[in-house]
C-alpha cells in the first residue's frame, strides 16, 4: 500500500526556484522508485508573491500550508524588492509563515562530508567527523517581540529599538526538544545565552537549569555564553552535540557553524512545530540555510544539495521515511566521492558541474544504489 504525502512547494525567489526544481526531480524519482505517493501543491511566497498579489504571503497560501504534511521552501528576497516597506518585504512572508504555523524550533545540522573536508577553512583534524545540531528558537525574541520601532526624541535625535522578550514556556518547549534530539544523538546539550548581561539570558539559564533537573536524566548539559560559543565553534567544534539558543544568537551562530562545513550551499534546515501523537512533525517547513543568491541567479551555478538535504530531513522528521532520507544522503556522499562539484565547493581535480548536472549525477547514483539492494 502506498501512502500519499501532501507536500507544498514554495520556491520563492532567485535560486530558490532553481534548487526547489532540483529537489522536485528527486521527489519524482522517489515516487517512481520507492513505493511512495506525493501530492504536490505549488505556491508563491516572497517577491514572487509580491509581484502577483502585492503581498509576500497571501491568506490563501497560508491556509493551504496548514493543510499539507510538510512544506519545502527555497529562499525569499532579491534586490529589486529592497525599496519595499518593511512589512511587505519578501522575507516577511517567511517570518509570517513560521509564526502562523508556530514553527518554534529551527534545526540546523552541521555535518562534514569526508570528501568536502578541503572546502572548509578549518584544518581537517578539527572538522573530520563533525556532526553537530544547532537548535534555534524561531518564533520569539528580538525578531518578533513588542515593542519595536523607531522614535524621534524631543531633541530631534533618532532612536530605534527591539525587545528580546522570552517567556518561561517558550524556553521550556525548545529546551524539551533539545533534550529529545540529544537523546537520539550523543546525549549532550549546550545551552547558550548571555545571562551575564541580559535579563532574558538570566531567565533562559534558570529555565534550562530547572528543566534539566526535572527532565535531563541520562543527558549532560552545560551553559555557555554566546560570545564564548562563537569562539568555541571555530576553536574546537567537535566538543558539541546539540546546541540550543534563542532566535538572535541562533541566527548568527548557525551561520558560523555553517562555514565549518565549507559552504552555505550544503546546509539544510528544518523548522518544526509541535509533534503529533505519533511523534511526527506535521507542521514543518524545510529549507536551505542560504538565501536567494542574486549574484548567481539564473546561471545554473546554484548548489542544490542544501535543498536536497532539506528534503531528506523532511522525509525523516515529517513523513516517517527514514530509509529514503538515508538513501538520499548516501547518494549525495557517493556523487561527492565521485568528484562532482558545483562552483561553491569546487576543489582541485574535481568535475565542475551545474545545478542540473548535480541532480543528474544524484539520480544516477540513486539508480545504482537501489539496484544493488
Ligand atoms: P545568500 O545566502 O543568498 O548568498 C550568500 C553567498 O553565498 C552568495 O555569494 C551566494 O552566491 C552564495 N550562495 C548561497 N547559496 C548558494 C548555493 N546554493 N550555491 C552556491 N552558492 C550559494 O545571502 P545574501 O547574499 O546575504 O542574501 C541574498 C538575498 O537572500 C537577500 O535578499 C536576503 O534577504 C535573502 N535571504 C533569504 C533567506 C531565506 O529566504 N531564508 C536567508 C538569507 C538571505
Ligand atoms: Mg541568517
Amino acid at each position: 500500500m502506498t501512502t500519499k504525502h501532501k507536500i507544498m512547494i514554495l520556491p520563492g525567489d532567485g535560486i530558490g526556484r532553481e534548487v526547489t526544481d532540483a529537489a522536485l526531480r528527486l521527489i519524482h524519482w522517489l515516487a517512481d522508485h520507492r513505493n511512495v505517493d506525493f501530492e504536490i501543491q505549488h505556491g508563491l511566497i516572497g517577491g514572487a508573491s509580491v509581484d502577483v498579489h502585492g503581498t509576500p504571503l497571501t491568506d490563501e497560501t497560508l491556509s493551504d500550508a496548514f493543510e499539507c504534511d510538510a512544506i519545502l521552501f527555497g529562499a525569499a528576497g532579491a534586490p529589486q524588492y529592497d525599496h519595499l516597506p518593511f512589512e511587505n518585504k519578501p522575507e516577511r512572508g517567511l517570518l509570517r509563515l513560521r509564526k502562523e504555523l508556530d514553527l518554534f524550533a529551527n534545526l540546523r545540522p552541521a555535518i562534514t562530508f569526508p570528501s568536502l573536508i578541503d572546502a572548509s577553512t578549518l584544518k581537517p583534524d578539527f572538522i573530520t567527523g563533525l556532526d553537530i545540531l544547532i537548535l534555534r528558537e524561531n518564533t520569539g525574541g528580538v525578531y518578533f517581540a513588542e515593542p519595536r520601532g523607531t522614535k524621534i526624541l524631543s531633541s530631534g535625535e533618532k532612536t530605534a529599538f527591539d525587545t528580546n522578550l522570552y517567556s518561561s514556556s517558550e524556553i521550556k518547549r525548545i529546551g524539551q526538544l533539545a533534550f529529545a534530539l540529544a537523546r537520539q544523538r550523543q546525549n549532550k546539550v549546550t545551552s547558550v545565552d548571555k545571562a551575564n548581561v541580559m535579563y532574558s539570558g538570566v531567565l533562559w539559564r534558570e529555565e534550562m537549569t530547572e528543566l534539566y533537573e526535572k527532565e535531563g536524566q541520562g543527558l549532560a548539559m552545560e551553559h555557555m555564553y554566546a560570545d564564548n560559543c562563537a569562539m568555541q565553534l571555530v576553536r574546537n567544534p567537535k566538543q558539541f552535540d546539540v546546541i540550543v539558543m534563542d532566535n538572535l544568537f541562533g541566527d548568527i551562530l548557525s551561520d558560523c557553524a555553517a562555514m565549518l562545513t565549507g559552504s552555505l550551499g550544503m546546509l539544510p534546515s528544518a523548522s518544526l512545530g509541535h509533534p503529533d501523537t505519533n511523534g511526527r512533525y506535521r507542521k514543518a517547513l524545510y529549507e536551505p540555510v542560504h538565501g536567494s543568491a542574486p549574484d548567481i541567479t539564473g546561471k545554473g551555478l546554484a548548489n542544490p544539495l542544501a535543498q536536497i538535504l532539506s528534503l531528506a530531513m523532511m522525509l525523516r522528521y515529517s513523513l516517517d521515511r527514514k530509509a529514503d532520507a538515508r538513501l538520499i544522503e548516501t547518494a549525495i556522499d557517493t556523487v561527492l566521492k565521485r568528484g562532482y562539484r558545483t562552483v561553491d565547493i569546487m576543489s582541485h581535480g574535481c568535475h565542475k558541474t551545474t545545478t542540473a548536472g548535480m541532480v543528474d549525477a544524484l539520480i544516477d547514483a540513486l539508480n545504482h544504489l537501489t539496484h544493488q539492494t
